[in-house]
């Protein structure tokens, strides 16, 4: 009866994973602010000089579906970003545009671990548009989008989050040949909750 009892006990504890347990099929939405800071020098023009990208920062949303206990499918959204273009220093322009990015994603702690950080591999689709008429056009982008990022639990199903991609985007300018590399630091901070 002892031994029955202890069985069942050991059972009960084996039940009872913590509620954040990440499983196939789980979604885990998340929010917060994104930054978006380009790298420095992102064009230079021959005798005219040199073309900088501001950041910006707005609101974020992934949605991660997770195909295995640690592997992991991440959507990243945002609104719009807006960036001032300058040129040596004195503004030209600007332009919005939206950097959508689905990455695969790999857990490597045990699926209980309160503390869940992440790295990925993905790819980058950004689109520029309103930009101003001394900008006239710039194209889009693909390209690798590398991340990492952790996840930590609060209370059950919630978590504080902060990410961080590193993109590939690099625009033609007005179809001039000319790439405008801005391969931004990307950072994401806010919190979720795995469905
Ligand atoms: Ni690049």
């Amino acid at each position: 009866m002892k031994m029955l009892k202890t069985l069942v006990a050991a059972s009960i504890a084996a039940a009872s994973v913590p509620a954040l347990a990440y499983e196939a099929g789980d979604i885990i939405v998340k929010a917060g602010v994104v930054n978006v800071a380009p790298k420095s020098d992102n064009l230079k023009l021959d005798g005219v000089g040199t073309v900088e990208v501001k950041d910006d920062t707005q609101l974020g949303l992934t949605l991660t579906y997770m195909v295995a206990p640690q592997v992991g499918v991440e959507v990243l959204a945002a609104t719009p970003f807006k960036h001032d273009i300058e040129l040596e220093g004195d503004k030209i322009g600007d332009t919005q545009h939206l950097p959508p990015t689905v990455s695969a994603q790999y857990y490597p702690m045990s699926p209980a671990s309160k503390f869940q950080p992440y790295v990925g591999l993905g790819v980058n689709h950004t689109f520029f548009f309103d930009e101003s008429d001394s900008i006239n056009h710039l194209g889009k982008s693909w390209g690798l989008a590398f991340s990492a990022g952790m996840n930590y639990e609060i209370a059950d199903s919630f978590m504080a989050n902060v990410g961080i991609w590193k993109m590939d985007i690099d625009s033609e300018l007005d179809g001039s040949g000319n790439d405008v590399e801005i391969d931004p630091l990307v950072v994401m901070i806010g919190g979720g909750m795995k469905f």
